[in-house]
């Protein structure tokens, strides 16, 4: 197993909240067994192995940058040009998540700058606008499950999103905002670990490690021009999110 293999590992039962993992001690290359003895008794006796803290005590958005340095950890990075890590007010009250970098953030490294990113833009600063809330894009923060564009634009797959998800997860508990936003199903599923969809879980609360979470449509979604609907509901998400964050 190699150490990023068991770090993965490791985390999986962190997220469990399992502290600590039996490992059976290895027999020893001369050792044995000259009486038959049952199964369990000739077993190696299980030693209790403490989990490391898989997030530094003193972390920060820099270091996890650096951990994620180069990365090489899953299959995304082939045809990478740039990680797209985050980016916006790093003490914000509210983050936004969505899936993965398109075209355009691949090229610039930087989150939700493309079509997509600009609908979000928009989204939020004529909602707070509108809103009488003193707040611009810069404000929030905004990054993605998967920091490397998924080729074709497609969906990450469950083991990418759980490799990078260590990522955002870390992201999440430094920056400990009031609320997050969710845009869209693969979010939602990584936050929340459920398999609902967006439509049944948009609009109301939910909760990320006691953050309160608040789920809603994609705006890539929203691009499509037969979403009316949907466009009202997430105008909706906004408000609700905005007000309770910053009223
Ligand atoms: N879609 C996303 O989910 N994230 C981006 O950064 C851009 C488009």
């Amino acid at each position: 197993m190699t150490p990023e293999q068991l770090r993965q590992y490791l985390t999986f039962y962190q997220d469990l909240g399992v502290k600590n993992v039996y490992r059976r001690t290895p027999a020893t290359k001369n050792q044995t067994v000259k009486t038959p003895v049952p199964a369990e008794a000739a077993a190696p006796l299980p030693v209790p192995v403490e989990l490391p803290a898989l997030q530094p005590a003193d972390d920060t958005l820099r270091k996890i940058s650096e951990d994620i340095g180069d990365c090489r950890r899953c299959g995304l990075c082939q045809q990478r040009n740039k990680i797209v890590f985050g980016s916006g007010n790093e003490q914000s009250r509210l983050v936004f998540v969505g899936e993965g970098p398109g075209a355009d953030e691949d090229a610039q490294g930087l989150p939700f700058i493309g079509r997509a990113g600009q609908l979000l833009t928009q989204m939020i600063e004529n909602t707070a606008a509108k809103e009488g809330i003193p707040i611009h894009r810069p404000d929030v923060y905004i990054c993605n499950v998967v920091k490397c564009r998924p080729p074709e634009n497609r969906t990450p797959l469950p083991e990418e999103m759980e490799i990078c998800g260590q990522f955002l997860f870390r992201q999440l508990m430094v920056i400990k905002p009031k609320a997050i936003c969710a845009l869209g199903a693969t979010a939602a599923k990584a936050l929340l670990a459920t398999k609902d969809g967006v439509t049944r879980m948009r609009g109301k609360w939910h909760s990320w490690r006691d953050i309160p979470l608040l789920v809603t449509y994609h705006p890539s979604y929203l691009l499509r021009p037969y979403n009316q609907d949907a466009k009202r509901e997430a105008w909706e998400d906004l408000k609700k999110v905005l007000h309770f964050v910053y009223d």
